[in-house]
C-alpha cells in the first residue's frame, strides 16, 4: 500500500510517502504562515524523491487538527485534491490522536498539547494502559495555559496512581511549568518540536474508530477545530436571537417525530415504543423543545432527589447551535430545584465533542470512566456530574408551556 501523509496542522510542515510502512520520502519545512504557498511544492518534492506519481497513491492522509486553521484547511483540501486526481482514499487523524498513539506511554494519562495562539493550548485526554494500548478519555479542549494544570488534575483524578505524560509541541512550550508541577511529566521528549507526518501515517492505519480518537469506519475525515471560527459564531448568534425556543411535556402524539429524530441521530437509538413507555413514568421528565412551532429537540431525565439522571438530550441538526439544548437544560435544572434534587449525573460517549462542550459550559465536570459502556460503535463513556445551579436571571429565557 503506497500512501502520502501530509502533516500541516502547525508551522512545522511535513510530507511523507510510505510503502507498507517503509518511508520512501520525507520532506520537512518550517513554513511560518506560508501553508497556502508552500504545501503543494513540499508534497511535490516528496513525490519526486519517492518516484511515485499521484495516480500511484492508494491513500492520502491529512492532519484534521486542532492546530492552525489555515494549515488544517489547506492540508485537508490538498489531500482531497491528490486523492481525487489519483483515485486514492482520504484518511485523517487529529493532531492530538497522532501524538497520543505515537507517544509510547504506559499506565499513564497522556495529554497531547498543541499551541492554539497567544497563551492558549489545545489539549487532548487519552489513557495508555499497562500494555501501551491507547484509548480516548474525554473531548479535546482549548485552554488558557494558566488553567491547564487544573483541567488536567480533573482528568488525572480518574486514574489514581497512574503517571501523567505531556507530549507535543505545546508541551515543549510549557515545559518548565509542567515539570515544576509534575516532575518527569514531559520526560518522553515526544515531538516537543513539531508534529510528524510519520506519526500521522501510523495513526490513520490504526483501527478502533471513535473509541481511540479516530473517525468512525468509513466516515469522511472532517476537521477537528475545537475552537469555532469567529465568523461562524456571529452567524449563529444572529440565528439565536431570531426565533425563541419553547418547552413543554412530550405527549404520545410527539413520539413518531421524536423516534424519527432519534433514529437519525444515534447509532444505538431508542425505539418509539420505548419513548411511549416513558411518558407518565414516575420521576420522568420528558420534554419537547419547539422553535417556530416545529420540533427542535427533546430531553429525557429521571429525578429521584437528591439526584437527577440526564438520560437523553437531542437537538435536530437544523436547530443546533441556536441555544436549544441550553433552554432544555435550564428547564431541567428548574425542575430539579422544584423536586429538591441537588445534582445531575450523565454518561456521554468519550468522542461526543459537542455534547461534552455543552455539559462543560453548563458546569458539568468529569467524574468517572465507564469502560465499554456503548455499542455500535464500541466506546467508553465518561461520567459527568454537576451541582444544580441556583435560579439565575442570566440563564437562557425559558418559556415553559406546561
Ligand atoms: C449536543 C447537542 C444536544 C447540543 O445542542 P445545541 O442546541 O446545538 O446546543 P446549544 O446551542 O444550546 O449550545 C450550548 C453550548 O454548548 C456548547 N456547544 C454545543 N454544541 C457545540 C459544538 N458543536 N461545538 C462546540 N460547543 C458546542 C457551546 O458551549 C454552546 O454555547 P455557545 O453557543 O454560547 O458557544 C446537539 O449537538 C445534539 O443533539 N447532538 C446529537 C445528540 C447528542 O449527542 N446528544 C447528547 C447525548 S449524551
Amino acid at each position: 500500500m503506497i500512501g502520502l501523509s501530509i502533516e500541516s496542522a502547525t508551522d512545522h510542515v511535513e510530507a511523507a510517502v510510505l510503502e507498507d510502512g517503509a518511508v520512501r520520502a520525507h520532506v520537512i519545512e518550517d513554513v511560518s504562515h506560508g501553508h497556502t504557498r508552500r504545501l503543494t511544492p513540499i508534497v511535490q518534492e516528496a513525490l519526486r524523491i519517492s518516484g511515485v506519481s499521484p495516480s500511484g497513491l492508494e491513500w492520502v492522509a491529512a492532519d484534521l487538527g486542532p492546530g492552525s486553521f489555515t494549515g488544517v484547511r489547506v492540508g485537508l483540501a490538498t489531500a482531497r485534491a491528490y486523492a481525487f486526481a489519483g483515485g486514492a482514499r482520504v484518511l485523517g487523524a487529529s493532531s492530538l490522536t497522532a501524538l497520543a498513539h505515537g507517544a509510547g506511554a504506559r499506565r499513564a494519562l497522556v495529554v497531547p498539547l498543541v499551541g492554539a495562539g497567544r497563551r492558549d493550548v489545545y489539549a487532548g485526554f487519552y489513557r495508555a494502559d499497562t500494555r501501551g494500548a491507547v484509548r480516548l478519555m474525554a473531548s479535546p479542549r482549548v485552554i488558557a495555559a494558566d488553567a491547564l494544570l487544573d483541567v488536567v488534575a480533573e482528568a488525572h483524578a480518574l486514574l489514581p496512581g497512574w503517571a501523567l505524560r505531556f507530549v507535543g509541541p505545546g508541551a515543549g512550550r510549557e515545559r518548565e511549568r509542567l515539570e515544576a508541577a509534575h516532575p518527569t511529566s514531559t520526560a518522553l521528549e515526544f515531538r516537543h518540536g513539531g508534529l510528524s507526518a510519520l506519526d500521522l501515517a501510523a495513526a490513520v492505519m490504526r483501527t478502533g474508530g471513535p473509541g481511540v480518537g479516530l473517525p468512525a469506519e468509513g466516515r469522511e475525515a472532517d476537521p477537528v477545530y475545537v475552537r469555532g471560527a469567529q465568523a461562524e459564531e456571529r452567524v449563529r448568534r444572529a440565528a439565536l436571537g431570531a426565533t425563541p425556543t419553547t418547552v413543554r411535556h412530550m405527549t404520545l402524539d410527539d413520539v413518531p417525530a421524536v423516534a424519527e429524530a432519534e433514529a437519525r441521530t444515534f447509532s444505538d437509538a431508542w425505539s418509539a415504543s420505548y419513548f411511549r413507555s416513558l411518558i407518565g413514568y414516575p420521576g420522568g421528565w420528558i420534554r419537547i423543545a419547539e422553535r417556530g412551532g416545529q420540533l427542535a429537540g427533546y430531553l429525557v431525565g429521571g429525578v429521584q432527589a437528591p439526584t437527577c439522571d440526564l438520560e437523553n438530550i437531542c437537538v435536530l441538526p437544523s436547530h443546533r447551535r441556536c441555544g436549544v439544548a441550553n433552554v432544555l437544560m435550564a428547564d431541567l435544572f428548574a425542575h430539579c430545584r422544584d423536586q429538591k434534587a441537588t445534582e445531575v449525573l450523565l454518561e456521554v460517549r468519550v468522542s461526543n465533542d459537542p455534547a461534552q462542550a455543552l455539559y462543560r459550559a453548563l458546569g458539568f465536570r468529569l467524574a468517572g470512566v465507564r469502560r465499554g459502556y456503548y455499542r455500535a460503535p464500541d466506546e467508553d463513556a465518561v461520567l459527568m456530574r454537576c451541582p444544580v445551579p441556583p435560579a439565575d436571571a442570566s440563564a437562557p429565557s425559558l418559556e415553559r408551556l406546561s
